[in-house]
């Protein structure tokens, strides 16, 4: 019988479908279902036909992919991608040994990107998020998570939820929203962070009546928050019906990843400093660990999230840019792919769950993104590779040779021209 599909991609090296019933963790990271020679049907934006032979295909269109790569669209879970200004000048201070923390302490770092995104209107921020997004959708990312947390106040939280709304809405890419209220201690509360973290509670009812944001997310860190009032704050999250992530353990091991496991959070993120301990209540309570190597490689730091431990334990990990105008500046997964492999060892099986399947379970999307399947959106990346080894191995360049979302290419190479 011969089908119909309005979109043919045929000649591929290899198909990654990165097919799975649920997160993969520890051994199962290293399985990968490979098509060799692979063909791929669209229609209507769907993927409509998926095996290694097109004899019974026809197609309104087809792109001949000429021995590429083609896998799933990226998926980035997690990223401070509403923000406004940018702090290039802190790289001066950083490169004279002073600490992120201490930054954060004189009144920088976060507080900062805080003043400008507060000082910027909703049309600004909106503007200046899309040209990320739209950097991030030419590097291969297709789903994006975006945490709020320059507000510090009711106004600018709201601000940030809306436009990152707005977006969703509007933007190729597919956003999956989190409110960080609790991302800094304002000046204005210095002395008083429970009272703070009580005015940002106050906030949630509205956030859930207006859509706003799907989770609650926490810096629970040296001078930030600590364990005892972030579990308190995420347990009335939870009570409200949010699903909890965490900034856990990025600088000093404080035990974030234990409090992360015992709340269920659907992800612990960064894990710099997890305990022994805590990897192992991670793999008991399914969290998934969302780890951040760009981040540790951007702020100077020697000792990496101990992902080969996590692995030998049976954790499910995703990884992400953390992109953000501080501890990660860059809109690039697949430099944080190459970072994974020379840092983290995780072997490149590994990493393309990680930025996929596990990536899009990480935000609640498991069953929208990260795999191939027939009938899912078609979100689909042809790769200027030969193979799925090629992309971490080749490091801080663009491999994208096309992006199709929703069954639309979307973003192409440039070719230079004579
Ligand atoms: O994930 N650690 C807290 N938040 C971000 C950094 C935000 C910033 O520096 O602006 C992070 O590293
Ligand atoms: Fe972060």
């Amino acid at each position: 019988m011969t089908i119909h599909v309005d979109l043919l991609l045929k000649n591929i090296s290899q198909l990654l479908t990165m097919r799975s019933s649920g997160p993969r963790s520890g051994k199962a990271m290293q399985e990968l279902e490979v098509i060799e020679g692979g063909v791929l049907g669209i229609t209507n934006g769907k993927i409509a036909f998926i095996g290694n032979d097109c004899a019974e295909v026809e197609a309104t269109m087809i792109i001949d992919c000429e021995g590429k790569l083609v896998t799933p669209g990226l998926v980035d879970p997690h990223t401070h991608v509403v923000f406004g200004g940018s702090r290039e000048h802190e790289m001066a201070l950083k490169q004279q040994g002073v600490p992120y923390l201490e930054i954060l302490k004189r009144g920088g770092g976060i507080l900062s990107t805080v003043e400008a995104t507060r000082k910027a209107t909703m049309e600004e921020l909106y503007e200046k998020a899309s040209f990320h997004l739209d950097r991030m959708l030419s590097f291969g990312t297709t789903t994006v998570e975006a945490k709020s947390g320059y507000g510090l106040d009711r106004e600018t939280e709201m601000k940030q939820l809306r436009v990152a709304k707005e977006l969703q809405k509007n933007h190729q890419i597919d956003l999956v929203s989190t409110f960080l209220g609790a991302h800094a201690i304002p000046l204005t509360h210095k002395e008083d962070p429970e009272q703070f973290l009580e005015e940002m509670l106050a906030l949630l009812d509205e956030i859930k009546a207006e859509q706003l944001a799907e989770f609650v997310d926490i810096f629970t860190e040296t001078g930030v928050f600590t364990v005892e009032q972030s579990r308190r704050y995420l347990q009335k999250a939870k009570e409200k019906g949010f699903d909890l992530k965490i900034h856990a353990d990025e600088i000093d091991p404080l035990g974030g990843t234990e409090m992360a496991a015992s709340l269920g959070a659907i992800s612990a993120d960064h894990l710099v400093g997890a305990s022994d301990e805590g990897i192992q209540q991670l793999a008991q309570s399914g969290t998934i660990a969302v780890l951040l190597p760009g981040t540790t490689f951007y702020l100077g730091k020697s000792s990496f999230a101990r992902a080969r431990e996590m692995i030998e334990r049976d954790v499910a990990i995703a990884l992400a840019t953390d992109f953000n105008p501080g501890s990660s500046p860059t809109e690039n997964l697949q430099l944080i792919m190459s970072i994974a492999a020379l840092q983290l060892k995780m072997s490149p099986e590994e990493i393309w769950n990680a930025v996929t399947v596990n990536a899009a379970y990480a935000i609640g999307r498991g069953e929208q993104s990260g795999q191939l399947a027939v009938g899912r959106n078609a979100d689909v990346v042809i790769w200027d590779a030969p193979n799925y080894l090629y992309i971490p191995y080749h490091y801080g360049v663009n491999h994208v040779n096309k992006v199709i979302k929703n069954g639309r290419v979307v973003t192409e190479r440039v070719e230079i021209r004579e």
